[in-house]
């Protein structure tokens, strides 16, 4: 129905959180789906253990899943990581590692895949930014500064790549439960909660939802270069 079966698709950061719900969703979907995460334990066998950040690796990667797969027709850049503090107290180390991670890595992770959809005339990439990159948030200068880059990423891809019928969309979510937001106490927690409508954090299929209609040649065929929000309401 919404015509991913068969085709391929790389999810960066895929064996937990959202990059897991996305990857399920997907595989439920009828396509073929790879990911790859950091380090630790995959769920299923179509894992791979790669490094954002290092290009090479990327590269590598992205030809060996072509070999096992076929052409990757859908890349979503979803993994990411967060190293708060106030402006005041962040280190550069810090700094550069969410850098390194959630912008570079974004790019390390298109760059191999952009050519060949172009010389295809097919492909549909999704990058997962967040609320904080649409509207800052304390103590988190570096974390906001890339999920805002990434958002300016796709709509430059979606300019330059419409010719070649390759779209480029974010998703952006609010405060979603993973092990991302597990730290966050209790009462911080009821805090946002009272500032977002629906009350509660998201759950990470809701955001799936929203890659897959994005990925999809079919329900979002004229959509490119857009930000969808799927955040329960939470705006301000
Ligand atoms: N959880 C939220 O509230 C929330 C809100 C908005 C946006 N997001 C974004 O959604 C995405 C997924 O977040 P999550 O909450 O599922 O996080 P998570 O911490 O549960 O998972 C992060 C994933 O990224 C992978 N990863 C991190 N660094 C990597 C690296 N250098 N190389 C390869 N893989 C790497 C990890 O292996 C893991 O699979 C992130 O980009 C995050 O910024 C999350």
């Amino acid at each position: 129905m919404l015509g991913l079966e068969g085709k391929v698709i790389f999810v960066s950061g895929g064996n937990r959180g959202i990059g897991a719900a996305i990857v399920n969703l997907l595989e439920e979907m009828g396509a073929k789906v790879a990911y790859n995460y950091r380090s630790g334990k995959g769920e299923k066998g179509t894992g791979y253990v790669a490094n954002v950040t290092d290009p090479e690796e990327m590269t590598q990667l992205m030809a060996q899943i072509e070999q096992d797969l076929g052409p990757i027709y859908g890349v979503v850049c979803n993994a990411g990581i967060t190293r708060d503090a106030l402006a005041t107290k962040l280190t550069t180390s810090d700094w550069n590692e969410v850098v390194d991670t959630n912008l570079t890595g974004v790019w390390n992770t298109i760059q191999p895949n952009l050519a060949g959809m172009y010389e295809r005339k097919e492909g549909s990439v999704v990058l997962v930014s967040s609320i904080v990159g649409e509207r800052g948030n304390i103590g988190q200068i570096n974390y906001a500064a890339t999920k805002g880059a990434v958002i300016a990423m796709a709509k430059t891809l979606a300019q330059e790549g419409a010719r070649y019928k390759v779209r480029a969309n974010v998703v952006a979510p609010g405060f979603i439960e993973t092990d991302m937001t597990k730290p966050i106490p209790e009462p911080v927690k009821e805090k946002i909660y009272a500032q977002i409508p629906m009350r509660r954090f998201g759950k990470p299929e809701e955001i799936a939802w929203a890659v897959v209609y994005m990925l999809s040649p079919v329900a979002s065929s004229f959509v490119t270069g857009h930000v969808l929000s799927v955040n329960g309401g939470h705006y301000m």
